[in-house]
């Protein structure tokens, strides 16, 4: 039987892909691409806003549609929302095959073998999902998880709650597949975590797992998200300044530039520290690039405490920003706050920050031309097949004329212009 995977969400999201692909292949069943080929469909389903569910509930809608002439075919839902909404899943939709939640992807054969209606989205706080290499789906990355679960709970977040309790994977693990992405011909990876700052494995942290990354030969590039602002320690500062694999560039999620919002956001961290964080990681690494995470209209932000993120937003001159307007989400300590902000004020504030943090996004870029810059090739460039594309160590996308015997080398260009989000290169 012929599967296929559509993920939604976040790298974990497309790393637990991967392993379930893996999973698959080793009991028997065929990976496609192709929709039509499908006597499997598995959606794996992002919880994190409301838009992202009610997406993949027409997306499902949509595809089960196909039943009527494929009268075999099985449709699946995993993760976030499998684990939020479990039995409800079967009610939204009576065709939907199976559910299963983020610790029972191991049991995902047997699922289908029984080809029944069926729930099992029990979670299991000691799965780690250990000796198995996923089968990765870029061409020059590999996503390495290195730690599952959160135990964080900012009071709008849901992901404790469908990812369950934080573990780490062994160390030993974690530099295997590291390994085996370098027999694959991956030169970069990207360390996954929900908080990768609170990896702890036998007393190694996470700087620590960092220096005995950046020691394996044939590897070029050392990625990871995300950081939280409370764990970034002076220690893994100094460890990707020094680690010279480690690429300049941190993924830093600030949600809110007042005290008092990320207090109720249950942050553990004020404003005052953050900015000392961004000091100290750019006293250490000039050149870093610092990308971050903002929630606009969360309950209770007054127009003075939205300024206030607005305003930092602009005194930190973030390279990149994903911003969102606060989503209600069941089950989290946000929900019993009774201050709402309203919706069109939401909206309004989202835009804001949207179009300051355009504007800083374009001069972070234009400020880049006339620098050398060493680009990981990835592939032939989507608009101008005459060009190739790639990423600078501090992760922004580059172009530049070339040909396909470049991809997956690393060569050197001189950066000429920057449209928009994206660097124009000449190869050196
Ligand atoms: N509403 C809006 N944004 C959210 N995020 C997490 N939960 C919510 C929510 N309920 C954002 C945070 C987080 C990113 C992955 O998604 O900014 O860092
Ligand atoms: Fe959600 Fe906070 Fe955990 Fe990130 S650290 S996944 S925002 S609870």
């Amino acid at each position: 039987m012929n599967f296929i995977i559509e993920t939604y969400g976040c790298q974990m999201n497309v790393a637990d892909s991967e392993l379930i692909t893996s999973i698959l292949i080793t009991a028997g069943y065929k990976h496609t691409v192709d929709m039509d080929q499908a006597d499997i469909i598995i959606f794996n389903t992002c919880s994190i806003r409301e838009h992202a569910e009610v997406r993949v509930i027409g997306r499902i809608a949509n595809e089960v549609s196909r039943k009527i002439n494929n009268k075999n075919l099985l449709v699946g839902i995993v993760g976030c929302m499998a684990q939020r909404l479990g039995e409800e899943l079967h009610k939204i939709n009576k065709k939907i095959d199976f559910v299963v939640g983020v610790d029972q992807y191991l049991k995902l054969p047997e699922i289908i073998n029984a080809k029944i209606g069926s729930t099992n989205i029990e979670f299991n706080t000691d799965e780690i999902y250990t000796n198995l290499f996923p089968v990765r789906s870029e061409s020059h990355n590999a996503f390495i998880t290195i730690m599952r679960g959160c135990d964080n709970y900012c009071s709008y977040c849901i992901v404790p709650y469908t990812r369950g309790r934080e573990r780490s994977r062994p160390v030993k693990e974690i530099l295997n597949e590291v390994k085996q992405s370098i027999s694959e011909n991956k030169f970069e990876i990207t360390l996954l975590g929900q908080n990768v700052n609170s990896y702890n494995h036998e007393g190694n942290d996470f700087p620590d797992l960092l220096k005995k990354v950046n020691e394996i030969d044939g590897l070029k590039r050392i990625r990871f998200i995300t950081s939280h602002p409370k764990d970034l320690s002076d220690k893994l500062i100094e460890t990707m300044a020094t680690c010279e694999k480690v690429c300049e560039h941190v993924h830093l999620p600030m949600q809110s530039g007042n005290s008092e919002i990320l207090n109720r956001m249950n942050r553990k961290y004020t404003s005052e520290h953050y900015r000392d964080l961004i000091k100290k990681l750019r006293q250490a690494m000039p050149n870093i690039a610092i990308t971050t995470d903002v929630i606009a209209g969360f309950p209770g932000e007054s127009e003075e405490q939205f300024l206030d993120t607005y305003n930092m937003m602009k005194e930190i001159q973030f390279d990149f920003a994903f911003m969102f307007k606060y989503s209600e989400r069941s089950g989290t300590k946000a929900i019993e706050f009774n201050d709402s902000v309203p919706e069109e004020v939401r909206l309004e504030r989202l835009q804001r920050l949207i179009d300051q943090q355009c504007e800083i996004t374009t001069q972070v870029y234009k400020s880049r031309i006339g620098r050398e810059e060493e680009i990981y090739v990835e592939c032939v460039s989507k608009k101008n097949k005459e060009e190739i594309s790639g990423k600078t160590k501090d992760f922004k996308i580059t172009v530049f004329e070339g040909d396909e015997t470049m991809i997956n080398k690393f060569v050197k260009v001189k950066i000429i212009d920057a449209t928009g989000w994206t660097l124009k290169g000449r190869l050196l």
